[in-house]
């Protein structure tokens, strides 16, 4: 019989089908093996009957290690309770392959431990949606911008100039010169622009970030549209556009990964509202607690924030410490006693999540009201602006000393740039930054002086406003910093199947 895939099984309902894949999680009791069999497309539970499979295989299926890979034959069973709704009930089985001891077990691991076996952990239900996650972001990015008629055009990976600063550069030796790893395509972009009128890269990027943050890795993916005769005006009407469809895509189809996942969706959900569009002095102001929104300051609602935390860490303790009693009283059967130390264990995570939380806030209240008008932003910064509203916000207009050499000065707002950013809610901050290009040929070059940037390097970029100079305007989403706020990650490393960042170049 040939074989299907586990995510196929919604159409074969009562039917007998084979499926090949590996054993994640297997129990027996009497006469019965449970074991949820993974395919890559799916998880499944699959119950071997000893009365229907017979003496052999049950005893084959009783021995199959965790991540040992078979063959099984049964029949589809639809099963609400069950992940993916479905089960199997197993009519015979081949092992393919007895796996040595695994070494990702049941018991938590921390995260040195699972990056070093990211080959492995992968395979685990969590990585796995994750990674279908970023597929379906992948294809709705291509989707979108096909639709529109852009065209696809890759920048190259090895460059001569830098693009967004020389401090993260990572240099390499291209025959005895130098030679640079992009940073970004964007400068590419421009010059592919004025061929194609509208276009986008999608590439890999670099940047040398010497700190491990929850935000930076050193090699990251970016999609870079660039349009030839938009205004800052239309470059965010195309980002807001764009992160919907993306959003909503994901929203559409991959319930089931988002469920593995566990993300609460409601914020995700506001991304079909408008986007809040703000000037960057109008978040200075409100980030400094010097403007209210919907009647509060940031202060205010921090202060709310850090109550809330508190009450929920004492509920939780009072949870432990009547379940401890419980335990400890001996009224419990083994099974009960079984479930409420299980029970305790996540609620001292739990109480450690809510911990690091509030010890957060003091700090982020520190630098919100110490703000310095003029400075860039820092995650904290955009975290307690995204606080206050729960829905993307594009600050645009930022001091120009902040921002890039290309970025066009506003001729009515004079020392702004008409950049602008994305800054995604619950705490996620900055996904795209982009903005409206500078087309005075002198101002550029006077920039590149003043960023100490090797004007050579720059002499083919600025061919482009020599040669049918246009208004035009284009923006970079890093496609690690959306799939991590998607599904809701507390760290942008488990969004790349094998992430690089500062300390890590294994597996
Ligand atoms: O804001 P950035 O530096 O902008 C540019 O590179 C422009 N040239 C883009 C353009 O206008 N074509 O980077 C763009 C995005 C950021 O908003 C962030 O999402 C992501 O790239 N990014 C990183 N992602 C992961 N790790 C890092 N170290 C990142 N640095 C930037
Ligand atoms: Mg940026």
């Amino acid at each position: 019989m040939q074989s299907t895939y586990i995510n196929q099984l919604s159409k074969l309902e009562n039917q007998e089908v084979v499926l090949k894949g590996w054993n994640a999680n297997k129990r027996d009791s009497k006469g019965l093996v449970f074991l949820t069999l993974r395919d890559g497309t799916g998880f499944v539970q699959c119950v071997i009957d000893l009365n229907i499979v017979g003496e052999q295989m049950f005893e084959d299926a009783k021995r199959l290690s965790l991540e040992s890979s078979l063959s099984i034959q049964g029949k589809v069973i639809k099963n609400e309770k069950q992940f993916g709704g479905y089960e199997l009930q197993a009519t015979s089985l081949q092992v393919i392959a007895i796996a040595e001891e695994y070494p990702i077990g049941r018991k938590e691991h921390g995260p040195d431990f699972l990056l070093n076996h990211r080959h492995l952990w992968l395979r685990s239900k969590r990585q796995w949606a994750i990674m279908r996650i970023r597929n379906t972001i992948i294809f709705a990015i291509h989707e979108f911008f096909q639709q529109r008629n852009f065209v696809q055009m890759d920048a190259p990976i090895f460059t001569g100039n830098a693009c967004e600063g020389t401090s993260n550069l990572f240099e390499t030796d291209y025959f005895g010169d130098p030679a640079y790893l992009s940073q970004s395509g964007q400068l590419y972009g421009e010059a592919m622009a004025m061929a194609q009128g509208l276009i986008y890269t999608f590439g890999p990027t670099f940047r040398a970030e010497k700190s491990k943050t929850r935000r930076h890795l050193t090699e990251f993916w970016m999609i870079e549209p660039e349009m030839a005769f938009y205004d800052l005006k239309m470059d965010m009407d195309l980002i807001e556009d764009f992160i919907r469809y993306v959003v909503s895509k994901v929203l559409d189809n991959c319930q089931t990964e988002l469920q593995a996942l566990e993300r609460n969706t409601s914020f995700l959900e506001r991304v079909r509202e408008p986007f809040i569009r703000m000037k960057y002095e109008e978040a200075v102001d409100i980030i400094k607690g010097e403007k209210t929104v919907n009647g509060k300051t940031t202060i205010q609602i921090l202060e709310e924030d850090l109550a809330a935390l508190k009450d929920n860490i004492a509920s939780a303790e009072k949870d432990i410490a009547e379940r401890e009693a419980k335990i400890a009283s001996g009224s419990l059967t083994k099974g009960e006693a079984n479930f409420n130390r299980s029970k305790i264990d996540t609620l001292k995570n739990e109480i450690a999540d809510l911990l690091e939380k509030a010890a957060n806030i003091p700090t982020w209240l520190n630098s919100a009201q110490n703000f310095e008008r003029g400075n860039d932003f820092g995650g904290s910064d955009e975290t307690v602006l995204t606080r206050m509203f729960g829905q993307p916000i594009m600050v645009y207009n930022w001091p120009q000393e902040v921002k890039a050499f290309y970025m066009k000065e506003d001729e009515n707002d004079k020392g702004y740039v008409k950049g602008v950013d994305l800054l995604a809610p619950e705490g996620y901050g900055e996904v795209v930054g982009g903005g409206e290009r500078e087309t005075d040929i002198e101002r550029l070059k006077r920039k590149i002086v003043e960023h100490e940037l090797p004007m050579e390097a720059f002499e083919w970029y600025l061919d482009l406003r020599k040669f049918g100079n246009v208004p035009h305007s284009g923006f970079g989403l890093g496609l690690e910093r959306l799939v991590t706020w998607i599904c809701g990650l507390q760290h942008v490393r488990e969004s790349i199947p094998f992430p690089r960042f500062y300390g890590r170049l294994t597996p």
